[in-house]
Formats: structure tokens, C-alpha cells, sequence
């Protein structure tokens, strides 16, 4: 039976699904040293989210010939915190749960999107100091605008649904996607990025964080957006960010606040984590921000859990498990 560290956090039932099978879960966040110094040595199997960075070096103090890690579980989508080569150098499977958070992802994104134009956190702010700011606070609708989908993956698919729903149009990019699956869902495809800004006046983010990708949102592309809906509206620009942090630029946004090309942001997630209030960012009245809350809900969070339960005991019991990131293990 497996010995299993679980450093991030993970839901009950899915650990007494685990202990059931006979496996040990030892529950514990450890710091940068101790991980270094080898602490995950002594397990088969280590379940982290994103607090916990698996670098090279721990890696290779946890495995292969410095100990017995066999299995990183990813309790998320983003695998960015894991050395995914080192891993592989090492003969330790990479596994995530791709599918489990998209919901909720999708409903943050939509509730920051709203939330932004029709200011929801000032109105919220003012009232509680006594302010009752009802001629300042007009907002804009989404229906009759354009919204630009960058990456249109499972997450982008959910947000569009709503998007559309509540009558807005859907432009994406994304160059890893086929035509048809874009259009099965009412949306166009660009093939270049700068078109979809050019043409959006809302732009939502839900791509992956590479080189490729690393200040995809940047003051040029601001730039291009025309704050102009399809309804003629002058509704500013828009932009919301609960993939990864690091596509988007945060100067370059600080910049495009304080000029009036961008009218909201609204980010889940940041460049540094945890950012702190020193980001001047944070500070300016139209950014609007959570703590990197995306996958945070009940639902989520218990269906990652059994997600990656079964992962591990599909594992430990000789078969492969069903979503692997580094295939090359295998
Ligand atoms: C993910 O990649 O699953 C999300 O960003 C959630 C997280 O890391 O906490």
C-alpha cells in the first residue's frame, strides 16, 4: 500500500476513500527547506495544488535515486508548478484533474465580468461608508458587445454559453483548435490575437502560462481595443484574467487604467503569489481582484478529491491512471 503526502490541502471524503483502499495520507504543508531537504523522500506518492512548488530540486531530492516518489497528483489543471522535466528524468508520472473545476472557473469569470460593469465593489465599498453613490455608478450591459476568448478550451466553452446567452457575440483565438468546434459553439475564430482585441471591447483570458503566452496581454494589444460595443455603445474596455498569472501584464494594465483605454480589470490570479498590497494595481479604483479563488468552491474542490483519489488507487493498483501530463513515463 502507498504512503501519500498531501501538502495543499485536499477533501475528507476523498482521503477516507483513499485510507479505505488501505493507503496512508499524511496531511501537512511544507516549507521551501524541508522540501529541498527531502522530506517527500520517504513517500510513494506526493498531492499538491498550487502553493506547493515542485521544483527541479525538490524533485530530484524526492526521486529516483534520492527516494521513492513514483506519482505527483496536480489537484488542479495548471501544472506550471511542477518541473515536468525533472519529473520525467526522474521516472515520476505526472497526473492532474482537468475537468473537475471548470464550472466554477467558468461562474468566477462571469461574476467578474458582470461585477465589473456594473461596479459592483465600489457600490458595495461606498455604501459601507455611508456613501450612496447612485448617479456615478452607471454601467454598460454585456448584451450587444463582443467578447474575445483567448484560448477557447473547456473553460472558454462554459464562458461563451453564458456569454452568449446573456447576448453577447464570441470571438476567440486559439491555434490549437479546430474550426468546427469553434463554430459548433456560435463562435468565430481569428487567426491572429490582435484581431480578436481589435474587435473585442471585453476580453477574457484562458490560456496556459508559456514562453508563448508569457504577456500575451500587453499595452500594444491594449492598445488596439476600441471601447466601442456592437450596439454603438461606448462601454470602455474590459478585461478579465482568472487563468494564469503572467499572461498578463501588469504594468502594462496599471498603465491602461490610469490612461481610460481599459475602463475594468478584473484578476483571480497574478504574476506573484500571493500578491501583495504594495501591487499598485490593486490600489486603482477600477481593478477589481480575488485571491486565486477560481477552483475554490464546495463542488470543486470535492470533485477534484475523488478525482485524484482515483488517480492514486487506479495507480497503486498497477493500471494507468486516466489523465497524465507526462506521458513520456508511461
Ligand atoms: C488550477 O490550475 O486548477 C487552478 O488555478 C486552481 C489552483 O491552482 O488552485
Amino acid at each position: 500500500m502507498a504512503r501519500i503526502a498531501v501538502t495543499d490541502g485536499m477533501a475528507a471524503a476523498a482521503i477516507a476513500m483513499l485510507e479505505r483502499e488501505g493507503h496512508e495520507v499524511v496531511l501537512e504543508h511544507h516549507q521551501t527547506d524541508a522540501l529541498l531537504g527531502g522530506v517527500l523522500a520517504s513517500f510513494d506518492a506526493v498531492v499538491v495544488r498550487s502553493a506547493t512548488k515542485l521544483t527541479a530540486a525538490v524533485i530530484a531530492a524526492s526521486a529516483g535515486e534520492s527516494g521513492g516518489l513514483k506519482l505527483i497528483g496536480r489537484a488542479g489543471v495548471g501544472a506550471d508548478n511542477i518541473d515536468l522535466s525533472a519529473a520525467t528524468e526522474n521516472g515520476v508520472l505526472v497526473c492532474n484533474t482537468p475537468g473537475s473545476s471548470t464550472q466554477s472557473v467558468v461562474e468566477l469569470t462571469i461574476g467578474h465580468l458582470l461585477a465589473s460593469v456594473r461596479h459592483i465593489g465600489p457600490g458595495t465599498q461606498g455604501l459601507r461608508q455611508g456613501e450612496w453613490r447612485k448617479s456615478e455608478l452607471r454601467g454598460t450591459e454585456l448584451s450587444g458587445k463582443r467578447l474575445g476568448l483567448i484560448g477557447f478550451g473547456r473553460i472558454a466553452q462554459g464562458v461563451g454559453r453564458v456569454a452568449s446567452a446573456l447576448g453577447m457575440e464570441l470571438n476567440a483565438y486559439d491555434p490549437y483548435l479546430k474550426a468546427n468546434v469553434a463554430r459548433d459553439h456560435g463562435c468565430q475564430l481569428h487567426s491572429s490575437v490582435d484581431e480578436v482585441f481589435r474587435r473585442c471591447t471585453h476580453i477574457t483570458v484562458h490560456c496556459n502560462l508559456s514562453d508563448e503566452t508569457h504577456h500575451l496581454v500587453n499595452a500594444k494589444r491594449i492598445g488596439l481595443m476600441t471601447g466601442r460595443g456592437a450596439d454603438g455603445i461606448e462601454c470602455g474596455n474590459h478585461l478579465v484574467n482568472c487563468a494564469r498569472g503572467g499572461i498578463v501584464d501588469e504594468q502594462a494594465v496599471l498603465d491602461a487604467l490610469e490612461s481610460g483605454q481599459l475602463a475594468s480589470v478584473s484578476l483571480d490570479v497574478f504574476e506573484n503569489e500571493p500578491t501583495t498590497a504594495d501591487n499598485r494595481l490593486l490600489q486603482h479604483h477600477a481593478f477589481q481582484g480575488t485571491p486565486h479563488i477560481g477552483a475554490a468552491t464546495l463542488e470543486a474542490q470535492t470533485r477534484i478529491g475523488f478525482e485524484m483519489a482515483e488517480l492514486l488507487i487506479d495507480f497503486f493498483s498497477g493500471k494507468t491512471p486516466k489523465s497524465v501530463v507526462n506521458r513520456d513515463v508511461l
